[in-house]
């Protein structure tokens, strides 16, 4: 028997919002802006290496582990699995918005999402550190072609980011959310994965007094208790929503060209940040996704090491990091900064899938005389229009760039035919290079210094 049309739930709506570059293109602001269009905003990579801002009336608010969506009441807010969760970060970013009144109780969290604990933390920094005077390859008389030795750290956020993942894929010494509702077991996890990290941690220079087992197990349990209300099975979670019609709105942490196996690896971070990661991170398969919307700004900023071709280290870089306030939301670190990379930025959205473009913070490199963007490296003699994802092959990328006109102050511009006609020909130009419409121009930090093409 055949079900009738009318009995159909109706087709649920699923859009996921990627970061196109770096990282902190401004995706917290789009998360906001558009979560009353949807019934659940959704993490699904990343922890609390994120840092997405979002203003409201002038009040500043920065999140690393809750989504961005939690500022509108009603709505579900979900970590997934693909999340790695540090439970003291998500505790006092759940007093934080306590204090300000905010209503957290639509938050969900994963059972199966994996847990930073101390040694994480501690692991990332160490490494860090004894990465920056890494010996010299090669030989005096023959140093390495690659160059090497000297700072070879990644420039991490040192929130354990990438060894909670590692212990995650070596699978024995990892602990989930679930485990921290089950006291034997915790322990037992606990104990035993300090075996293998003390040694590991005090080979590396670590002073491991500084870690004390029962005070990590005290702690995990205690933390435990306070988010027992919120860990459940977001899978089936997320899957009774789909089936009943309702909207999810992917919000993606951190950003493309940070992603483990598709960005400037090893510069990278250590999760799947495209739309790549949303199957595997939340058990959403990504058929269900039809809309993505690849943000961006008018620029380029990195934070951390790791190849950047079109960076500016000169006063026009200062200009934009001043005027942009590029500095790290989670850590604080003045922002690299850089013109616009449209051979990555191409990339990007062809990676991504990308819809639709949101083009953020194009108020920043207002007062320049002329912008450049780049639209081909030159590798070795050769001109290419591809993005190479190899650290080392990018890192001998020469940029070629274009010359656009540069543009007056647009903060006050709500609309696409306010903008000064220099304005209006950067922006076609991206759009006509990358193959992709920008519906979203951002001109401000506030929800209102925004203007739409088509209502999300
Ligand atoms: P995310 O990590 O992608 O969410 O981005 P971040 O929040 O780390 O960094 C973006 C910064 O730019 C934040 O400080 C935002 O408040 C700010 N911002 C967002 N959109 C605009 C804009 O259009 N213009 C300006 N000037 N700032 C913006
Ligand atoms: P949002 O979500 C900018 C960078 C770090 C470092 C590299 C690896 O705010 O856009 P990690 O701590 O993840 O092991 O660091 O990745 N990085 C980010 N840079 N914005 C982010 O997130 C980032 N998340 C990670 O600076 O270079
Ligand atoms: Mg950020």
């Amino acid at each position: 028997m055949t079900t009738p049309a009318h009995a159909q739930p109706p087709t649920p709506r699923c859009t996921a919002v990627v970061g196109l570059q770096w990282g902190d293109e401004g995706k917290g602001k789009i998360i906001d802006l558009i979560t009353p269009a949807f019934d659940a905003v959704v993490r699904y990579n990343g922890g609390a290496n994120a840092g997405h801002s979002v203003v409201i009336k002038g009040v500043r608010h920065a999140l690393h582990l809750i989504p961005s969506g939690i500022f509108h009441p009603g709505k579900k807010a979900v970590i997934g699995n693909g999340v790695v969760v540090d439970p003291d970060a998500l505790l006092r970013e759940l007093d934080a918005l306590a204090a300000k009144g905010i209503d957290t109780s639509g938050l969900r969290l994963s059972d199966r999402a994996h847990v930073v604990l101390p040694w994480h933390k501690a692991e990332d920094e160490t490494r860090e550190n004894a990465l920056k005077t890494a010996p010299p390859v090669g030989t005096e008389d023959e140093p390495s072609p690659h160059g090497g030795g000297g700072d070879r750290s990644i420039g991490t956020t040192k929130r354990g980011i990438g060894p909670t993942y590692s212990d995650k894929a070596a699978r024995s010494t990892s602990v989930r959310v679930a485990d921290l509702l089950r006291p034997e077991l915790l322990r037992d996890k606990i104990t035993t994965t300090w075996r293998f990290k003390k040694p590991t941690l005090a080979a590396l220079g670590y002073d491991t007094s500084q870690i004390n087992p029962d005070t990590v197990y005290d702690n995990a349990l205690a933390a435990g208790q306070r988010l027992r209300p919120m860990i459940t099975d977001t899978l089936y979670e997320l899957h009774d929503l789909l089936r009943s019609g309702r909207s999810l709105l992917f919000e993606g942490a951190n950003a493309t060209l940070l992603d483990v196996d598709h960005g400037t690896y090893p510069f990278v971070t250590s999760s799947n940040c495209s739309v790549l990661g949303i199957p595997a991170g939340t058990g959403v398969p990504g058929k269900h996704i039809t809309d993505v919307v690849g943000v961006f700004k008018a620029y380029s900023t990195r934070v951390g090491s790791g190849p950047f071709p079109t960076e500016q280290t000169n006063e026009t870089g200062n200009y934009i990091r001043e005027r942009g306030r590029e500095y790290g939301t989670t850590t604080g670190r003045p922002r690299r900064v850089g013109w616009l990379d449209l051979v990555a930025l191409r990339y990007a959205v062809m990676l991504n899938a990308a819809s639709r473009l949101a083009l953020m913070l194009l108020d920043v490199p207002a007062g320049l005389p002329e912008l450049k963007v780049c639209t081909a490296y030159e590798i070795e003699g050769r001109r290419t229009e591809r993005f190479s994802p190899d650290a080392d092959r990018l890192a001998l990328g020469r940029p070629v760039y274009e010359t656009l006109p540069g543009f007056p102050d647009i903060t006050a511009a709500r609309h696409r035919d306010e903008l000064p006609e220099q304005c209006r020909r950067y922006i076609e130009f991206i759009e006509r290079y990358v193959g992709a419409p920008i519906d979203i121009i951002s001109v401000g930090p506030d929800r209102e210094q925004t203007m739409a093409r088509a209502q999300t």
